[in-house]
């Protein structure tokens, strides 16, 4: 079979991967814990649903509607994003797409011609490099600092005459960091400076914690929002990754062309999840803050236990997104691998710990956790790596004959 170069470059998800390794053997019994996957565990609050449900019964949900979505939906984003943002955009403005990850991947189509060069920063989202991929660009990893943020010496290291966008995102899977209102605003201003287009990822943007403040590049005046394509959705903040609901905001000419691309790929995201999305978007935003906390107790619970784990390095404490990203470098000497992804075989096979290995996000040496889990599911996980670590330190320090008795 002779496959496209596309097809022959791409790499299937790494963490969706290692999310159905971890459904499978839990369906042939074996007792995993599952912290290898990007969604809150919650079910969809009942308003949404409910909204949902009352769509089909009123014969509501049985057609196509535009195929950037219906104009209720792009009504009620616009409303949402000036009433969190206080940034006014009109409906025009606006393309709803089958989840954040269509939205950017629209994007790039739009946007990235053969060899134009992307800038995100390292380590990012699995799904940015292999989009600019596709659409035959080159992905640009720029470096960060050491919390994890990408600054302007780096930016300029990284760029050339063909860098054409630069992706930020706050709070920032799969470290959870979140970039202050003066840090947004200088990175915006060297895009402005530099004729390059941002993309702003805001889909964590409702999960920051401990009084951590989020603010969006649209946030930073007039200019850097017109060079600033905001993508967002309802999977994270709503807990509806299954409904399939993203968008973009942008100047008209961009969301012209993302409008002809998605009427001829995916045409309308699912009619039903469209209502139930405006539900979401209309809703008191109450469901959206208690499971803010939840979030936040679990970080809270599970990262000065993750901190005492034998190899794990810890230095920040994330302040939005659901992951931590600990670095494992000492880990892997002491359990004897050579590698961070031959680490998260073993967490799996051995301690029933799933979690994804942090060079899918292009920063070998580290695993990205999730804490989308319950409390007592989050302390069981931690306190297996913790019992795993241990056996191999105690092997270690034994000069290789187990002082286990059990
Ligand atoms: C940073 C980031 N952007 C976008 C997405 C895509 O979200 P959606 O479920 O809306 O496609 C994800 C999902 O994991 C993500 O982590």
């Amino acid at each position: 079979m002779k496959f496209s170069n596309r097809a022959m470059n791409v790499k299937p998800s790494a963490t969706v991967g290692v999310s159905n390794r971890a459904k499978a053997m839990i369906r042939d019994g074996i007792d995993v814990v599952n912290l290898g996957i990007g969604e809150p565990d919650f079910t969809t609050p009942k308003v949404i649903s409910q909204a949902a449900i009352s769509a089909i019964q009123h014969g509501k949900t049985s057609f196509y509607t535009p195929a950037s979505g219906l104009p209720e939906l792009k009504q009620a984003i616009a409303d949402r994003i000036a009433a969190d943002y206080g940034v006014t955009y009109a409906p025009e403005q606006i393309s709803v797409a089958n989840g954040a990850k269509m939205a950017l991947y629209v994007i790039m189509q739009a946007l990235v011609d053969d060899g134009d060069e992307v800038l995100m920063p390292k380590p990012s989202w699995v799904s940015y490099s292999q989009q600019v991929s596709l659409a035959g660009g080159r992905p640009v990893l720029v470096d960060t600092n050491a919390e994890f943020k990408i600054t302007l010496r780096s930016l300029d290291a990284a760029y050339s005459d063909r860098t054409k966008l630069l992706v930020v995102n706050s709070p920032q899977n799969p470290t959870g960091t979140v970039y202050s209102k003066s840090e947004l605003q200088a990175i915006g201003q060297w895009a402005v400076d530099h004729h390059i287009l941002l993309i702003a990822d805001d889909i964590y943007g409702k999960l920051v914690y401990n009084q951590t403040e989020f603010y969006s590049l649209i946030q930073c005046g007039q200019e850097i929002a017109d060079a600033t394509i905001l993508v967002n959705g309802v999977s994270k903040a709503y807990s509806m990754t299954g409904w399939r609901i993203g968008y973009v905001a942008a100047v008209p000419e961009i969301i012209g062309k993302i409008n002809a691309i998605l009427s001829h790929s995916t045409g309308n995201p699912a009619t039903v999840s469209q209502y139930a999305a405006i539900a979401a978007f209309q809703s008191d935003q109450t469901d959206v803050e208690k499971m803010r906390r939840a979030f936040e107790q679990r970080l809270n619970t599970i990262y000065p236990l993750l901190q005492q784990v034998p190899g794990f390095k810890l230095d920040q404490k994330p302040a939005g997104a659901f992951y931590l990203f600990p670095n494992v470098a000492e880990a892997i000497q002491i359990v004897g691998v050579q590698t961070s992804s031959q680490l998260v075989e073993l967490l799996l096979n051995e301690a029933h710990v799933a979690v994804v290995d942090g060079g899918a996000f292009g920063m070998p040496g580290y695993l990205r956790l999730s804490y989308a889990a319950g409390l007592e599911d989050l302390k069981l996980a931690v306190s297996r790596i913790n019992t795993f670590m241990t056996r191999y330190l105690k092997k270690k320090v034994s000069g290789g004959i187990s002082i286990e008795t059990n």
